[in-house]
């Protein structure tokens, strides 16, 4: 993996995709240059300023263009997030990045991309870049309510496919859990990115159809680069280990998924 790079960027837009949704473009080139999918920026204001947040955010790279963008896909929960969607083209934020480990794929078999609400991210970026190498690529995408979901033209644009969409209440696609899209008895490789439980049935599926699979984890984070020990899972030997440093992106055999 390269090395990060901290540096001051400009936002060059930033639009509403969703409900409480917005895609952030902002130009990096060092880290569109360097980053691969599933790693992550850690994404702040600095310490000049006297509000809220003072820690940085983390934020899977959700795409980058040729000409230096990187593209962010932010829903809004809390205060940092709330200032990220208000964000405006000119404004300057403080990037840290790229960060952590990636999604590694193999061009012998389908890759099945589940991703959970803003799971989504990720794959925005590894859907295009796997397919130019020769991947056959699918993304089975999976949210709450209809009104959440990603703008599906955006997601065509910056992919180049569609995405199968579930959500919950059966308001948009088809209704159900986006695990029940995936079919069993062929050989794939799956990666997940979503909340805990949609990775615990993922990593089920998997283990009793024996398919490898990579998950992306979102624990909270304060540092990204390994000082706070903020961000620890469990690692299938028992010890606690760093998401942001070892992961976000691990193989399903190397986490304890009893807790
Ligand atoms: C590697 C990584 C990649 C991520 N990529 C994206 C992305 O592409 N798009 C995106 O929208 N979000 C992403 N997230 C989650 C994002 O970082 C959080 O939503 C954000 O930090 C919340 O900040 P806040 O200040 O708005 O909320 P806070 O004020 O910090 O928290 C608001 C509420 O949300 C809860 N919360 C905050 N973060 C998390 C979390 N990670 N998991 C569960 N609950 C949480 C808090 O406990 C609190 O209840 C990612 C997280 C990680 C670790
Ligand atoms: S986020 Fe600080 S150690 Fe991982």
């Amino acid at each position: 993996m390269s090395t990060p790079c901290r540096l001051p960027a400009r936002v060059l837009s930033n639009q509403r995709a969703g409900a409480d949704t917005y895609w952030l473009e902002i130009d990096a080139p060092p880290i569109a240059q360097a980053a691969v999918p599933g790693q992550f920026v850690m994404i702040g204001f600095g310490l000049g300023r006297l509000d809220a947040p003072f820690l940085p955010r983390p934020f899977s790279v959700g795409w980058r263009g040729d000409d230096g963008r990187i593209g962010l896909l932010v829903r809004r929960f809390g205060t940092g997030t709330h200032r990220l969607a208000a964000l405006r083209p000119g404004d300057e934020v403080l990037l840290l990045g790229p960060l952590g480990r990636g999604f590694r794929w193999e061009q012998d078999s389908p890759l099945i991309c589940i991703a959970g609400g803003v799971g989504l991210a990720p794959f925005l970026f590894m859907a295009p870049e796997a397919i130019r190498h020769g991947a056959t690529v699918e993304i089975l995408y999976g949210e709450r309510t209809g009104d959440r979901v990603f703008d599906p033209q955006l997601v065509e644009k910056l992919t180049g496919i569609q995405p199968r969409l579930y959500t919950e209440d059966g308001s948009r696609g088809q209704i159900g859990r986006v695990i029940d899209g995936i079919e069993r008895g062929r050989r794939i490789q799956l990666f997940g990115c979503g909340p805990t439980p949609m990775l615990r049935a993922l990593e089920r599926l998997a283990r009793e159809e024996d398919l490898p699979l990579q998950v992306s984890v979102e624990e909270h984070m304060g540092c990204g680069i390994g000082t706070c020990q903020g961000c620890v899972v469990r690692s299938v030997a028992g010890e606690w280990i760093k998401s942001c440093t070892e992961g976000p992106v691990f193989r399903r055999e190397e986490l304890s998924w009893r807790d």
